[in-house]
């Protein structure tokens, strides 16, 4: 998923251009530190006080030309009217964040209006078209059965969510001014595996497969995750 961030990203600004990019519900920052130590200036904001403490952490102990090229705001990915001007970034991130948020549509037109032109959305949702996959393969057939028809499941942690639809999101996205360029499936063939599975020993060769699948029709339509690009026009 990062490989194909990043691809879109240079596909779309000159290399080492320094961008201002603004990650919506950072977790504990993994990506934003990740942009940050790329060169570009990161604004993460999360609404989980203890996430927030933790990406708080993390950043202390990189070095200061990387602290300086990143901010933390603790808050709701919902208001960033509140805190930052339209069209003030270049990339804005929203990964993992879809599923908690039950009326995704306004929050989306938030991002949208975010971005400068020519900006780049970036989504990572739960797929709402595959639901049925991860009970079907491990043989809840009325798990499955019932997962057809619905948005909603219940997540490993145990929490009732929401998943989203490839053909609902891109008639989103075209609504709030920034279509869908790209898209591909994350985790087509390992959403089954236990948690508590070690690395296997082809990690390498699994990738390849993750990775290849997530471009490929029908592979791609069957993932458990969809990492979905849209761009402001
Ligand atoms: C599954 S984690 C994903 C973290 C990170 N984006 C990643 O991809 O690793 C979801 C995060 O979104 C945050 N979150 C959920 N709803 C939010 C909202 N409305 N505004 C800001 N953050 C939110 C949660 O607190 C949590 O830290």
């Amino acid at each position: 998923m990062a490989r194909q961030l990043d691809e879109q990203i240079v596909g779309r600004y000159p290399v080492g251009q320094r961008l201002r990019v603004l990650d919506v519900g950072m977790g504990q920052g993994t990506q934003a530190l990740r942009l940050a130590r790329a060169g570009h200036q990161v604004t993460g904001l999360e609404r989980d006080a203890t996430m927030v403490a933790a990406a708080r952490e993390a950043l202390s102990a990189e070095p200061e030309g990387i602290r300086e090229r990143m901010r933390i705001i603790e808050g709701d990915g919902r208001d960033t009217g509140v805190h930052f001007l339209p069209g003030s970034f270049d990339v804005v991130l929203c990964h993992g964040v879809l599923m908690y948020v039950e009326e995704p549509d306004p929050l989306l037109a938030g991002l949208a209006r975010m971005l400068a032109p020519g900006g780049l959305l970036s989504l990572l949702v739960r797929n709402a078209d595959a639901l049925a996959m991860r009970p079907g393969l491990a043989g809840d057939w009325a798990g499955a059965l019932g997962a057809f028809d619905t948005t909603a499941y219940r997540n490993r942690l145990g929490l009732d969510v929401r998943a989203d639809r490839l053909s609902t999101l891109t008639a989103t996205l075209a609504g709030i001014g920034a279509p869908l360029q790209a898209w591909y499936g994350v985790r087509v063939f390992t959403d089954t595996a236990a948690d508590d599975t070690g690395t296997p020993d082809d990690m390498e060769t699994l990738l390849a497969c993750e990775e290849r699948a997530g471009r490929t029709d029908p592979y791609r339509g069957v993932a458990a995750l969809l990492h979905l690009c849209g761009v402001r026009g």
